[in-house]
């Protein structure tokens, strides 16, 4: 029997739980494991090589806690972590295997759009990696492809305060600009996955005519159609519906921001996260 391990989602917070929400949802048998690196958060808007030693720290310290597979559950490192993850990295983890969000997004979503145009919301560093555009131009190339950073909006799901007057404030300023820069588009992909966290004060300042996406379900169905074609990687994987949490914050801070954001209680445990994996 090859060694097991729970299947490891990785975020600079707690966006990488709308995720993960939506995967125990199709796939509840397995057991998770997810790190927040809520001490470091938001990385939106870090340079490559600091997103990049962040998240391989967060996947590594996966890696050490038995996961065989993990998923970047955060578009900023899946745009810049990911390929060099895979390509080099991983060559020291023969067996283990590292997914991303933007092309599960990327295959899946061009079609919803009637007009052919759509708006990604993502943050600075996901924008400024052109990620969306390549994937797109590879599975969807007659979508066009508008993006827009929205650098608060990280930030005020972690702290919280997208609930108050300025934060909803700040976020319908964000979502008329982008209304006016492009009037076609007919579909904004929430490229970030902190942002779900938002979509109902979203929901309300943007037209019914507007879909606006989440990429939970994407995520899940790829990741279940991947799981299909990787049996190997299956055998590899434990079950017991168990979900475990880490974070590199306060875990009372952490466990109370859950319930505040999700309706959801949890138990976190606080670790450190360096260069050599967990202190
Ligand atoms: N959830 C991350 C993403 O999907 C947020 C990144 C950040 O910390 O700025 O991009």
């Amino acid at each position: 029997m090859p060694k097991q391990g729970p299947i490891g989602f990785f975020d600079s917070g707690y966006g990488g739980i709308t995720v993960l929400r939506a995967v125990r949802l199709l796939l509840p048998e397995y057991n998770y494991l997810y790190l927040g690196d809520n001490a470091r958060a938001p990385y939106g808007t870090r340079s490559f090589d600091v997103v990049y030693d962040y998240t391989w720290q967060g996947v590594r310290t996966l890696f050490e806690q038995g996961c065989q597979l993990v998923i970047l559950a955060c578009n900023t490192a899946s745009a810049k972590a990911l390929r060099s993850i895979q390509q080099k990295e991983l060559l020291d983890y023969p067996g283990r295997r590292v997914l991303g969000v933007v092309r599960p997004s990327a295959e899946n979503i061009g079609k919803l759009s009637k007009t052919n145009e759509i708006v990604v919301l993502a943050t600075e560093g996901t924008v400024k990696s052109a990620s969306y555009p390549m994937e797109f131009a590879k599975f969807s190339p007659s979508t066009k492809v508008h993006q827009h950073a929205c650098p608060m909006w990280v930030p005020l799901v972690e702290s919280g305060e997208y609930r108050t007057p300025e934060g909803q404030l700040m976020i319908q300023k964000n979502i008329h600009e982008v209304r006016r820069l492009y009037p076609n588009a007919d579909v904004y992909l929430l490229g970030c996955t902190h942002y779900p966290v938002l979509e109902p004060f979203l929901q309300a300042v943007i037209e019914d005519q507007i879909h606006v996406v989440s990429q939970g379900e994407v995520v899940a169905t790829s990741l279940e159609r991947y799981l299909k074609r990787h049996s190997w990687l299956v055998r590899k994987l434990q079950t017991g519906r168990s979900v475990q949490y880490m974070t590199t914050e306060n875990a009372v801070i952490f466990e109370r921001r859950v319930f505040e954001l999700f309706g959801q209680r949890c138990r976190a445990e606080q670790i450190k996260i360096s260069d050599n994996g967990i202190d």
